[in-house]
């Protein structure tokens, strides 16, 4: 056909892996870094791509793999971390949240109160926060040994200084904290691995790439090669309330089962099934089983009144696929890349005192479009869609029990159930908006070493 355009092909070796896929990995380690002295810090970093010496470990690559690796490294910048690199002019004009970067932000997404950067670890809250360096690894041995050759690396020349790090663990059959199975929705990116239909628009890739295409809403970060190619990322450290949240439902038991109730303020049952696809059991009685590939084919669009899968869930306002709402549903997507943190909830000792939650990675190429965006007009806005003004989202919203409230419709008003009062049971304990450079972009970096002049960023 005339004008079509061709199919995109992304230079998967220039993109970090993280961007395009989910490593399956065990366990994961964050460090958070200040960078000290900028040209030590440029070794660094050339460390990482190919530098010297050639033992350290390397940048994870979109590039399709052979063999699975034993452990897989990422990096990210915030902005005030490429300032810190004292690099040539540079620009970051079109991308204004993570120029302001994520403490700054806090108020427009809801991070209030408890919530709020000053009560962040780890320096998160500081413009300390420089790198954000990602260590996943399919054991603790790995983990160890790849933390100590990194850390040995981090002090060579005073490169940089470790403020914080942040573990994470998987649990079995991939669930979090709360019980839910996690990591079944996400994006399918043009020209990125194939996924099962899930009745959805494939996502043009310059929407999770900073990438020259004509329909792209941005300008490319000046000079191009440093722009070029790269991601960004909403990391969260999120510490979940599992105790409150089960207790809630335990509080509600003579009106709604506890199970039926998780899985109406989520969109899935805790196994992941979807209510779209099974409202009334976590398996549907008179068929055949979900498959993996079904879990995520489905959309609202026959279920406009939120019967099967309440209009104000989780799943339902952060994704709402074909149901109207606020904005273009395709534009806002994200790719999720999460770890639990902290021991798995042992019910038999509820008020154990240790903190437990989720290491989120949202990633997308504009941290206000489509991060931003899904918290401010979907998570945490009361009148989304239609809803009365007090709901946010039960899961993640930022509820206080005096004004929460949750409704789950029922075809007869009298079967319709109202849930009100409950907390907050998600709270944010740290943030960093980071710049995901491509392998081009870091050869740059590292190439930089020496140029004091110009330092400043024209924007
Ligand atoms: C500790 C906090 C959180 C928990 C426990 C949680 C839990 C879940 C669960 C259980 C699912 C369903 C699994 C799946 O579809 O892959 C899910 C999906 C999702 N969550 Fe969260 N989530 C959290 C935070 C957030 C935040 C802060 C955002 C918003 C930016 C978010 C955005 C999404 C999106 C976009 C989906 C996929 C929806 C879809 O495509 O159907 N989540 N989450």
């Amino acid at each position: 056909m005339e004008n079509e355009q061709p199919p995109v092909t992304l230079p998967l070796d220039n993109i970090q892996g993280l961007i395009i896929r989910g490593y399956n990995m065990n366990k994961v380690r964050y460090f958070i870094l200040h960078i000290n002295k900028a040209d030590a810090a440029k070794h660094f970093i050339g460390n990482f791509v190919g530098g010297v010496p050639t033992s350290s470990p390397q940048i994870t690559t979109a590039a399709p793999w052979d063999k699975k690796p034993s452990y897989c490294l990422n990096i990210g910048f915030t902005f005030e971390g490429l300032k810190a690199l004292e690099l040539p002019e540079f620009s970051f004009q079109s991308f204004n949240s993570f120029r302001q970067g994520a403490p700054a932000q806090a108020k427009e997404i809801g991070d209030l109160g408890e919530s709020a950067p000053e009560h962040w670890k780890g320096e998160l809250g500081t413009p300390n926060v420089h790198v954000l360096l990602s260590l996943y690894a399919q054991d603790d041995d790995v983990l160890e040994s790849q933390s100590t050759t990194l850390r040995s690396l981090f002090a060579q020349g005073e490169a940089v200084n470790e403020l914080s790090h942040f573990d994470g663990n998987t649990f079995p059959d991939g669930k979090i904290h709360f019980g839910y199975k996690d990591g079944i929705s996400q994006p399918t990116i043009e020209g990125g691995p194939q996924m099962p239909s899930d009745r959805q628009a494939i996502i043009p890739a310059y929407q999770f790439i900073v990438m020259n295409d004509d329909k792209r809403f941005y300008e490319i970060p000046t000079p191009h090669e440093l722009g070029l190619y790269g991601s960004f990322v909403a990391f969260r450290v999120l510490e979940q309330d599992v105790a409150g949240f089960e207790k809630f439902l335990q509080d509600y038991a003579d009106k709604i089962e506890p199970e039926k109730l998780a899985a109406k303020l989520c969109g899935r049952w805790r196994n992941g099934v979807p209510l779209a696809l099974s409202p009334d059991a976590d398996e549907p009685p008179d068929q055949t089983p979900i498959s993996c590939n079904q879990l995520n084919d489905f959309d609202y669009s026959d279920d406009s009144k939120g019967l099967r899968c309440p209009i104000g869930s989780h799943i339902r306002r952060t994704n709402p696929r074909a149901a109207k709402v606020q904005g273009i549903t395709s534009n806002h997507r994200l790719l999720r890349r999460g770890m639990p943190y902290g021991p798995p909830y042992n019910p038999n000792s509820p008020d154990d005192g240790i903190e437990r939650g989720l290491l989120g990675m949202f990633i997308c190429v504009s941290l206000e479009n489509q991060f931003e965006f899904v918290m401010k007009n979907w998570v945490n806005k009361g009148d989304f869609a239609g809803l009365p003004s007090n709901n946010k989202d039960p899961l993640v919203g930022d509820n206080s029990s005096q004004s929460s409230e949750f409704n789950i419709p029922g075809e007869l008003p009298q079967n319709s159930l109202k849930i009100q009062g409950f907390q907050q049971f998600i709270k944010t304990r740290g943030s960093a908006y980071c710049f995901l450079p491509s392998i081009t972009a870091l050869k740059y970096i590292a190439a930089n070493g020496n140029n004091r002049q110009g330092s400043n960023p024209s924007c």
